[in-house]
């Protein structure tokens, strides 16, 4: 009715929302017909001299007495009914649906299905079908909320708590933590995935990937990771430098940090630094140059890729392969419109342009891509200037050219090359919707 909680991604969104809606509509016009009264009884019956002040002694009146007493109770019966309703709905979840375990820790989400199928900060459903999810917490109280879903329930450490919902569309959605549980609880995210069912099951039933993380060694791992995470784009093996050092004999080193402390990259001191960049830099590396990868990487991925650190001594060269190639299909890509393509650009991780630009307005490591064209941006030299295509191009192909103020030169130059001239012709019409 009143769109208040935006879109609807379950069955019984619209019943929680046609509650909400109500119990607004109803605490509206209230608020404005007590206190519009209020206000003007206190102007018609103010102090004025000459005028009698004194108030008539009023006896009781019981027709009235009788409407202000029914009617009221009527609506908060009414108003209980559809709050218990669809409060039955929200906690009974259908027999027959499907499980998910979900596990919160800080500060990431880890979803497990039936057949052992294991995710992390990704909780891929499919569409249409009843979804139960069976959760607990490693550590402290979270609650795991999916708001187009319309539910949310806290996650507990020794117990387990349930929600379900069935959705009703595909697409990608946020989960969100909604329990203060720490100083990352803000970051505490995971996407909602949700497929047409044959895809879902294609998705379940590939196990390729897992089988062969699980046979590896973890120094393999780990070298595996340091492409597809993309640490190779800020971190080299043979010393020579980048974004951030060289991995080169890094493990062991011992050196100074920005905050003029010592540090020694041992095992502790490399997982804080993959999965809390900021808390220990090194001297001479920008303060915002690293995105954080907590909720990216298992206990398992940090082992490999600290394994494979060790590895890297100096005394073999190291050749890794170079990052695979976008997967979308070219035909696919050639039917969408300019807009679109740009969208699945963006969204394409192995583009990363979404680890540090939001779409919503909110500051991560760079300027938030929503109202980014046409926008004046202030540099970091003093000057001013405005966002068009040229300048957006000259931003990915060139990063530190020309740096917003009040942001870091945090942004990898990969992008020449990698992203043609026609994809960034795509990716600025897609900019131009985010407004
Ligand atoms: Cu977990 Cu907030």
């Amino acid at each position: 009715m009143l769109g208040l909680l935006g879109e609807q991604g379950s069955d019984f969104a619209y019943k929680v929302d046609y509650a909400n809606d109500i119990v607004t509509i109803i605490s509206v016009v209230c608020t404005v017909a007590i206190v519009g009264a209020m206000l003007y009884f206190a102007v018609k019956y103010r102090q004025r001299d000459g005028v009698d002040h004194e108030t008539p002694a009023i006896e009781g009146n019981n027709a009235l007495e009788v409407i202000w007493t029914v009617f009221p109770t009527l609506v908060c019966i009414w108003v209980a009914w559809l709050g218990y309703d669809s409060f039955v709905d929200l906690r009974t979840p259908p027999p027959g649906a499907m499980e998910v375990n979900v596990t919160g820790r800080k500060w990431a989400w880890d979803f497990q299905y039936k057949n052992g199928k294991r995710t992390t900060s990704e909780l891929v459903v499919p569409v249409g079908e009843p979804v139960k999810l069976i959760m607990t917490s490693k550590d402290v109280l979270h609650s795991f909320f999916v708001p187009v879903m319309r539910t949310k329930m806290d996650v507990i450490p020794g117990r387990y708590t349930h929600e379900w919902f069935r959705p009703i569309k595909t697409g990608d959605f946020q989960v969100f933590c909604t329990e203060y549980c720490g100083n990352e609880h803000s970051k505490m995210l995971a996407r909602l995935k949700v497929l047409p069912k044959a895809e879902f099951e294609r998705w379940l039933a590939d196990d390729s990937e897992e089988r062969k993380l699980a046979a590896m060694k973890p120094s393999d791992r780990g070298k595996e990771l340091y492409v597809a995470k993309q640490c190779v784009t800020c971190h080299s093996l043979d010393g020579s430098p980048r974004v951030g050092p060289s991995w080169l004999k890094l493990f062991g080193k011992q050196g100074q940090l920005a905050s003029g402390d010592k540090y020694t990259a041992d095992e502790n001191y490399i997982r804080e630094s993959i999965l809390n960049p900021q808390a220990k830099t090194v001297a001479g590396y920008p303060a915002m140059g690293m995105p954080s990868y907590q909720g990216q990487l298992s206990d398992d991925d940090l082992t490999g890729i600290i394994e494979f650190i060790k590895t890297i001594d100096g005394s073999q060269k190291i050749e890794v392969a170079p990052a695979a190639p976008p997967k979308k299909a070219d035909a696919a890509l050639a039917s969408m419109t300019p807009a679109e393509r740009g969208k699945a650009l963006v969204a394409d991780s192995s583009n990363m342009c979404l680890t540090c630009h939001s779409l919503d307005g909110s500051k991560v490591v760079g300027p938030s891509f929503k109202g980014l064209w046409g926008r004046k941006e202030k540099l970091s030299d003093g000057s001013e200037v405005q966002v068009d295509a040229a300048y957006i191009k000259e931003s990915v192909w060139k990063p530190a050219a020309k740096i917003v103020a009040g942001y870091g030169p945090a942004m990898p130059a990969m992008y020449e090359g990698k992203l043609t001239d026609e994809n960034l012709n795509d990716i600025i019409e897609y900019l131009k919707t985010l407004q």
